[in-house]
């Protein structure tokens, strides 16, 4: 069996090729998409074969699926990019794959996508029947394209599509629990962030990647304890700006996923469950 990886040189896709190639058996070989030959170099010492190429180009990604058994496709561009590229990367590019993909004859495809795809709160925590709603304080160009980008895919059919919807993701020296106090300091202190370590990530897109028959299912991934925008301050070493305490937390369930599918249908138990047990293995 032969894996294709994207988005191998982001925080989601390093820390996930290693822990694909230790679960790996003999017979199981993975392949990675990235854009500088130099940052590849660390997956071939791996033991992983390198494509090089750009996700929007058509013939990098005849190439990349080429004999391919399974692709998950970790890649997204939407730190601080223009509208247009992140229309063009996670929804035109993603659906680019899946074509190629079904081309290729390949068996499965993994699409990460985010919890942000269902837009507003509904006053409780979403499930992954509950349709998009957008708007939202967290809306714009990215989860819209990665709405659209997961309904595209799992339309193509003959392609056995799974989506896996990221918290937000930290741990293992990803500076993301810092950049957490970009939103969080304009929030009410009570407001929650729901997050997922590094290694449940992980564990939820391998769990993905080979359960049989779960065809066009859709699966949350995330903790069991999101946490206040007090804690976040606290656990970066932050003073807590008085402000937070004069606003109020408009939807207190907005972005908060349930993870029960998950849990029942594909036996996912987050290794921390919450950051704190993270900070106390020494994984932040
Ligand atoms: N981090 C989170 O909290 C979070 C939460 C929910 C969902 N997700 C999802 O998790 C996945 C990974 O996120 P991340 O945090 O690891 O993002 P990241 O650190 O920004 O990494 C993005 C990856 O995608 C690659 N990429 C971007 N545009 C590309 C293109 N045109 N062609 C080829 N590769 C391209 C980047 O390659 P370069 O290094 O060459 O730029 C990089 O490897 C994404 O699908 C994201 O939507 C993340």
């Amino acid at each position: 069996m032969l894996t294709l990886v994207t988005g191998t040189t982001g925080q989601v896709g390093r820390r996930f090729v290693p822990r694909l190639l230790a679960q790996a058996g003999p017979q199981e070989r993975v392949r990675v998409l990235v854009r500088d030959a130099a940052r590849g170099e660390r997956f071939a010492e791996l033991g992983a074969e390198v494509v090089l190429g750009d996700l929007r180009d058509e013939a990098v990604l005849g190439k990349a699926v080429a004999g391919v058994d399974a692709v998950v496709n970790v890649a997204a561009s939407f730190r601080g990019v223009p509208d247009d590229e992140a229309w063009a990367v996670n929804r035109d590019a993603a659906l680019d794959l899946g074509r190629a993909a079904l081309a290729s004859g390949v068996q499965r495809f993994v699409q990460v996508s985010t919890g942000l795809v269902y837009g507003l709160g509904r006053g409780r925590p979403l499930t992954e029947d509950d349709e998009s709603r957008p708007g939202g304080g967290m809306w714009g160009a990215y989860p819209a394209a990665k709405a659209e980008a997961e309904r595209g895919l799992l339309a193509l059919a003959g392609l056995d599509v799974r989506i896996g919807r990221l918290a937000f993701v930290y741990g293992e020296g990803d500076p993301h629990l810092a950049q957490s106090l970009r939103w969080a300091g304009s929030w009410a202190a009570g407001q929650r962030l729901q997050m997922v370590h590094h290694a449940d990530v992980a564990q939820g897109l391998l769990r993905l990647l080979h359960a049989p028959g779960v065809a066009g299912r859709s699966y949350n991934i995330a903790d069991d304890a999101p946490v206040t925008a007090v804690e976040l301050h606290q656990l970066n070493g932050v003073d807590v700006p008085a402000a937070l305490y004069e606003r109020t937390d408009p939807e207190p369930f907005l972005q908060m996923t349930s993870t029960d599918r998950i849990r029942r249908e594909l036996g996912y138990r987050p290794v921390y469950p919450s950051v704190y047990a993270a900070r106390a293995a020494g994984a932040l």
